[in-house]
């Protein structure tokens, strides 16, 4: 493809050489190194300039690490004269940190935007940012994927969905699930949830009918587990046939993938805009791919082509 260049940080190897091959193109040629004290090195290894350079690095961890060298990437890159320099990050650093709860919090998620922007990225792409007014942050064009059409899909091909409610886990989430919901053609409850502090979930309330339904959870991630295990149980509680959960990020923290596994949820659907270590993976948490449709998006941006129309209204109109 004339003159699109696509480069990975260490983030999410796995997932650089998916979107390569439906690109058709190889993962470019960049070297990334430490020196002793941990500073990072990147050189790209070919000629970018005047290129539309993509590049990949999703939030995985170690999170800082990942941040830093993409900044440092995006740097090499504009310094080589790229014409462009796309950024595209599967799962977007410092989501959650998107709002001043309380005095003298940060908004980290806005600092993320800045440190791109300086740093000199032209364009952002992501999937399911944890809340919409993220894109806002930026005054570069910010493009937005759902991968809810490939979650519903699986559930479609999968799940007997007859007597399936779609279940967001917050109030935060509603608009997310209703969109499943609808495209499913299911009913829709809500679960009440408070934080009384940070990784920490209690449930108050489901708020529509789950007696004798399979309820499918529908989350933008998954961190301790707290929120879906939380909300699974009080499902049940409420004589929900039986739970399953998906999400777009498995950030998996900890333990939470054995808490998953463990828990009384059938089945996990989520995606690889994380990659889960392989002593993480078990037979009950499902991957699906999003690699097609980032690959599909970043060919529509190259070409000037539309990112939305890759959406029906049913997701376009979630946020
Ligand atoms: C919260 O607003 C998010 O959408 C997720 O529900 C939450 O971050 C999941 O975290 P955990 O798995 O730790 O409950």
């Amino acid at each position: 493809m004339n003159d699109l260049r696509f480069f990975s940080g260490t983030g999410n190897p796995e997932l650089a050489q998916k979107i390569a091959d439906h690109l058709g193109i190889p993962v470019g040629e960049m070297l990334v190194r430490r020196f002793l004290d941990g500073e990072f090195y990147v050189q790209v290894n070919q000629s970018v300039r005047g290129d539309d350079v993509f590049l990949l690095q999703s939030a995985a961890a170690p999170v800082n690490e990942h941040l830093m060298e993409l900044l440092i990437m995006i740097d090499s890159c504009k310094r080589a004269s790229a014409r462009r320099v796309n950024v595209v990050m599967p799962y977007y650093f410092y989501a959650r940190q998107d709002r001043k709860v309380r005095p003298r919090e940060p908004v980290s998620a806005k600092l993320v935007a800045n440190l791109l922007t300086v740093a000199g990225a032209s364009r952002i792409l992501t999937v399911d940012v944890h809340s919409g007014q993220i894109m806002g942050f930026f005054d570069i064009p910010a493009d937005h994927l759902y991968a809810g059409p490939i979650i519903a899909d699986y559930l479609l091909k999968n799940i007997p969905l007859d007597d399936a409610v779609v279940v967001s886990p917050d109030v935060g989430g509603v608009a997310r699930a209703r969109a499943l919901a609808e495209f499913l053609g299911t009913p829709l409850a809500i679960i009440a949830k408070r934080r009384p502090a940070p990784n920490k979930t209690e449930v108050i309330e489901v708020i529509g009918e789950v007696k004798g339904r399979s309820a499918i959870i529908i989350d933008d991630l998954i961190d301790t587990g707290g929120s879906v295990i939380g909300g699974a149980n009080a499902l049940l509680e409420r004589g929900a046939k039986e739970v399953y959960a998906a999400c777009t990020h498995p950030v998996f923290s900890g333990d939470a993938a054995r808490k998953l596994v463990e828990s009384p949820i059938k089945k996990i659907i989520t995606t690889d805009t994380i990659p889960i270590p392989p002593e993480k993976r078990d037979s009950k948490i499902v991957i699906v791919s999003v690699a097609g449709l980032l690959a599909e998006a970043i060919k529509r941006i190259h070409n000037e082509g539309s990112v939305s129309e890759l959406f029906s209204q049913h997701w376009n109109s979630q946020s």
